[in-house]
């Protein structure tokens, strides 16, 4: 009922963790993969990075504002310490670099995940992620050059901060296998004591229940225009959320944030999306992209 393919992996459900919420530890994959469909890790770079200083994540009343800085062991160190990992289901590794070759050195490391996903997206760190992905022929060389370096899907994962859809057909064009909408969205905030920015680095990227809306949007319109497959991403925190970003036009999605304020999330919203579809006698496939229709 809730099982789905992504580009070729089989997926138990459509629920599958975002990259950097658990950190960089396999125990941490480990244990949401006991109930999730996919797992993605913390995004990984060649070599190692400290990220920003404390304060780097600010617990917000809709969400959280995070620059953590894209800090990460180095790949080398990131590969042993995946050899942990048990397999519970599928596992994509998240990647960023400033270069095409810097994606491609990056892929040997990882002979055990079963998919990528490149960080084109991250909005707070300097030369990487959002700067990368906002360049089309950067866009396409990166995905061209991961593609002829590796048999196994590629995901691109996107920004609102961005011309989605213009970098999406990139993405396409350079055969992509899906694209991943969206990572968090610039904002930060100001402590009224100090009067000083909260965060280090003074601006961070939000995310949780505040941009649901706008990821929704997102999806819905790389769905219009795309033919690869969509993973929605931003702002879900119930089963309801779900349901929404599937009927947009996603095959599955992402769930971030909502694990800071419920360690069980997977477990419950899989218990949630099986009773709504039981009432349907629907599969959790034929309700993507369902809103369209209308
Ligand atoms: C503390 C924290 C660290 C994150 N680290 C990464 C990262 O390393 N790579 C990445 O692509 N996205 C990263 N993200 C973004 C999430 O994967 C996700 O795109 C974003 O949080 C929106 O989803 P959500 O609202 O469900 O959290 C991070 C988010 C948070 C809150």
């Amino acid at each position: 009922m809730l099982e789905i393919e992504l580009a070729g992996l089989k997926l138990r459900n459509p629920l599958v963790l975002a990259s950097g919420i658990l950190g960089s530890y396999a125990s941490s994959l480990n244990r949401i993969a006991r109930h999730a469909g996919a797992v993605v890790t913390k995004s990984v770079g060649l070599e190692f990075r400290e990220g920003y200083r404390n304060p780097c994540v600010l617990n917000w009343r809709c969400g959280i504002i995070n620059a953590v800085g894209l800090a990460s062991p180095s790949a080398k160190d990131f590969a042993k310490e995946l050899l942990n990992f048990k397999r519970g289901c599928p596992l994509i590794v998240s990647l960023y670099g400033s270069k095409p070759e810097d994606f491609a050195k990056l892929v040997d490391y990882f002979p055990i995940a079963d998919a990528f996903e490149l960080n084109l997206s991250c909005p707070h760190a300097k030369k990487l992620g959002l700067e990368v992905g906002r360049d089309p022929e950067l866009v396409g060389e990166i995905v061209k050059i991961v593609k002829a370096s590796t048999n196994k899907p590629v995901f691109a994962k996107l920004s609102f901060h961005m011309d989605i859809v213009e970098i999406g057909k990139v993405c396409e064009e350079a055969k992509a296998d899906g694209v991943v909408a969206i990572n968090t969205i610039r904002g930060m905030a100001i402590d009224i004591v100090s009067r000083k920015p909260v965060l280090s680095n003074v601006s961070g990227g939000i995310s949780g229940e505040a941009i649901k809306p706008i990821a929704l949007k997102c999806v819905w319109d790389l769905f219009e225009e795309l033919s690869i497959p969509i993973i929605g991403c931003g702002g879900i925190t119930n089963w309801r959320d779900v349901v929404e970003f599937i009927l947009a036009g996603a095959t599955a999605v992402q769930i971030g944030s909502a694990l800071f304020y419920s360690r069980h999330i997977f477990k419950s919203l899989i218990e949630s999306l099986e009773s709504y579809l039981r009432i349907y006698g629907e599969d959790i496939q034929s309700l993507i992209g369902q809103a369209h229709k209308c």
